[in-house]
């Protein structure tokens, strides 16, 4: 599917979109269509429960004197409470009723509003970016599927009033949503086609956008003493791999430097995402249960992430260095996996006993966020990683756990969360949890207590980042979908991508 905007004057034919505001108060597209139709839209709402709040829509179908198909009226509730995020839904929710119309297009008319935030060209690409959101689907794999069940919906059309600044605003939004996109395909695959290898050159046609991306296999991750991540990779027949990505696209040289395009100036520290990529997770010789055991395709979902933001960053060309770390490894059993009690040594030197090869992220991660810091010394550090089964347990499938050791990166971790529409909640970090993970035989253990599973695995992770400041969040709830939501289809959902972009915008570029 793909959008498109254009001048205002709804087509003729076809389905129509149009809004309400509260108190069923037609706008004034609705009321020319209205006029248009002898009254066939307020007909139907005088006939209905239709009060144009926000989530409420009504159909007309076929209007007599007309060659329109179907007109939609939209609820748009309170013009102050129209937002990016409001707009977003709507188009999504244009998009899922309209997905299935026999005739592949849809008008949709955007009026400016009076008291509301948003111009009119702002909500027409709000609303273009919820609509393409919502039309992702991954069905690469069905080759039977019923022409009957296959969305028919092509294009639907905006019709705005400056359309050529709707159209600006969107190609900003799309680069994001390709980065989402990107994600959600990378989380959907089977783990039979996506593996170390194969993620690794995903993450390489990133190349194309500008970004460089080095790929370090088991030879040269082992020459850097990455122990516990090689562990973790040590039964499964794929090779493990670590990928760099690169994208430095802040503002060089300037004003001091003369020889303008060749002086590099002294570039600030860069920002850092490193991500969890176990391609798959069976538990290893600790294995997991085999129900629900197929869920574990996407346990390199933070990776996935990482991956995706990178990708909507170069895309839009954001003025910000960036690095993004991601260890590619599958966990499996075999007679060359690691056993629970195992000795390793990380990168970082400290001694880890391996009490459950179940707990392997934090294995991974360790050595990522070590090597990270040491080789690119980060002005900020933040993880990504499905990391356990107990931020499910606290969260639920609604919000991510947000771990820091510092109050101001939480803060706007927080706030961009709650812009862009994936909340995330802190968690507490503290000296008691710590002590939870002291090993007998080694510096630490990768486990800690009954409670606490996700603080604990937590605290494994802080032990590897020193003083930078750094962020965990553990996305294991929100990373996979069970229910369609309107902007997000179930399946892969690619959280995270969206409010790490707005993070960058908001927070770090220049
Ligand atoms: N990948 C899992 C966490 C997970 C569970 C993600 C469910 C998504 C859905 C992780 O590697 C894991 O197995 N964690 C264990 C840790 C335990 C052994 C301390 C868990 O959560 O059970
Ligand atoms: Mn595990
Ligand atoms: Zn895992």
């Amino acid at each position: 599917m793909k959008v498109a905007f254009a001048k205002p004057g709804l087509p003729g034919t076809g389905i129509t979109v149009v809004g309400a505001l509260q108190g069923a108060k037609l706008l004034p597209s609705a009321e020319k269509l209205d006029k248009k139709t002898d009254g066939a839209i307020m007909r139907a709402i005088r006939a209905s429960r239709f009060k144009g709040e926000k989530n409420q829509s009504l159909n007309v179908m076929g209007p007599a004197g007309t060659r329109i198909d179907r007109i939609m009226i939209v609820g748009l509730g309170k013009p102050g409470d129209l937002n990016d995020l409001a707009l977003q839904k709507l188009g999504g929710q244009i998009q899922s009723s309209t997905r299935r119309a026999k005739r592949g297009t849809v008008a949709v008319a955007v009026d400016p509003i009076k008291d509301a935030k948003p111009d009119a060209a702002t909500m027409a690409a709000e609303m273009a970016y919820g609509a393409m959101l919502a039309s992702y689907r991954f069905d690469k794999y069905r080759t039977k599927e019923k022409e009957t069940t296959k969305p028919s919906l092509k294009t639907i059309t905006f019709h705005v009033g400056n359309f050529t600044a709707a159209r600006k605003t969107y190609r900003g939004l799309g680069k994001i949503l390709d980065g989402v996109f990107f994600t959600r395909d990378l989380v959907s695959e089977p783990a039979n086609m996506l593996y170390p290898d194969s993620l690794a050159k995903q993450a390489k046609s990133l190349e194309k956008l500008g970004v460089k991306v080095e790929v370090m296999g088991e030879a040269r991750l082992r020459s850097l003493g990455a122990g516990a991540l090689l562990a973790v990779g040590q039964g499964s027949a794929r090779e493990s791999k670590m990928v760099v990505m690169r994208w430095m696209g802040a503002p060089r040289g300037g004003a001091k430097s003369k020889a303008k395009g060749k002086s590099k100036g002294k570039a600030a520290a860069p920002i850092a995402f490193i991500g969890k990529g176990v391609t798959f997770d069976s538990g290893g010789i600790s294995i997991k249960p085999s129900a629900g055991m197929e869920d574990m395709k996407w346990d390199m979902g933070g990776a996935g992430v990482v991956i995706g933001l990178i990708k909507a960053l170069a895309g839009r060309k954001a003025k910000v260095d960036v690095i993004g770390v991601v260890g590619l490894v599958e966990n499996m059993p075999s007679g060359t996996a690691q056993r629970p009690g195992d000795v390793v040594t990380s990168m970082s030197g400290q001694t880890i006993e391996v009490a459950n090869t179940d707990a392997e992220g934090r294995l991974v991660l360790g050595d990522l966020l070590w090597y990270c810091k040491e080789r690119f010394k980060p002005k900020m550090m933040i993880n990504l990683a499905t990391l356990t089964g107990a931020i499910i347990v606290a969260l639920g499938n609604e919000q991510a756990g947000l771990f820091s050791n510092n109050d101001k990166l939480a803060q706007y971790i927080t706030e961009a969360g709650k812009k862009v529409g994936e909340p995330v909640w802190r968690m507490p970090l503290g000296d008691a949890y710590d002590k939870m993970i002291n090993s007998d035989i080694a510096d630490i253990k990768n486990v800690g207590g009954r409670g606490g599973g996700s603080i604990t695995a937590a605290q494994f992770l802080k032990r590897f980042v020193d003083k930078t400041p750094w962020a965990h969040i553990d996305i294991a709830g929100v990373t996979w979908s069970k229910r369609d939501t309107p902007t997000v289809p179930k399946g892969g959902t690619g959280f995270g991508v969206r409010l790490l972009d707005r993070l960058v915008a908001d927070r770090y570029e220049s």
